[in-house]
């Protein structure tokens, strides 16, 4: 759609960055920033793993950090959210999540994740590169009565549902990754390493 190609180089800059979407504000509200994670210039050069504040991030909001130089959003789904993916079920390509490389093995479940509410995904289309809008809305006018929310790709039109899952009949043919992590506690996420956690 028009403002999704407009915004090309905007949201290529803002990806650099660590911000959080919002449910209602879609990709034009990238503010405000959240201080919420800090790892050392060296730590980021050397593809350390990343410790993610997530204790702000209110049900809905995407938020994005930066680990070994790549996008990665952290989705904190809502119930309704949650309760909608199996509905996309017959439109995914993969929706069993059986391309083990797109993700670790703790998220080969329907949510593709740890724990329900929380998503980890690594902000890159799986088609060739670009970074897709994010976009939580339940049937907005320009994805049609059944899209229950997801990201959508503005190079060349590949969705994918709020589980990272690709649709079917779409540029990208896999799933978006799921990078390792875990949890250290309730408000820490750490990026890079898969733990000693379950
Ligand atoms: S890069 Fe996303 S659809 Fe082509």
């Amino acid at each position: 759609m028009a403002h999704t190609d407009i915004n090309q180089g905007r949201r290529r800059l803002l990806i650099t960055a660590t911000s959080v979407v919002g449910a209602a504000g879609v990709a034009a509200v990238a503010a405000p920033f959240l201080n919420s994670w800090n790892p050392s210039a060296r730590a980021l050069a050397a593809g350390a793993p990343i410790e993610v504040d997530i204790s702000k991030v209110e049900p809905g909001q995407l938020l994005r950090v930066i680990w070994r130089g790549k996008p990665v959003w952290v989705v904190n789904r809502t119930p309704e959210m949650l309760t909608n993916l199996p509905a996309n079920d017959q439109s995914l390509r993969d929706p069993a999540s059986e391309v083990v490389e797109q993700q670790p093995a703790y998220a080969q479940n329907p949510h593709r994740s740890r724990k329900p509410e929380y998503l980890v995904l690594v902000g890159i289309c799986t088609h060739l590169g670009c970074s897709p809008t994010y976009r939580p809305e339940v049937a907005p006018e320009d994805l049609g009565a059944d899209w229950k929310g997801g990201w959508y790709c503005p190079c060349h039109g590949s969705r994918f549902d709020l589980a990272g899952r690709v649709y079917k009949n779409v540029p990208a043919a896999t799933n978006l990754v799921v990078p390792p992590y875990y949890f250290k506690d309730d408000a820490t996420l750490l990026i890079g390493e898969d733990g000693n956690v379950a």
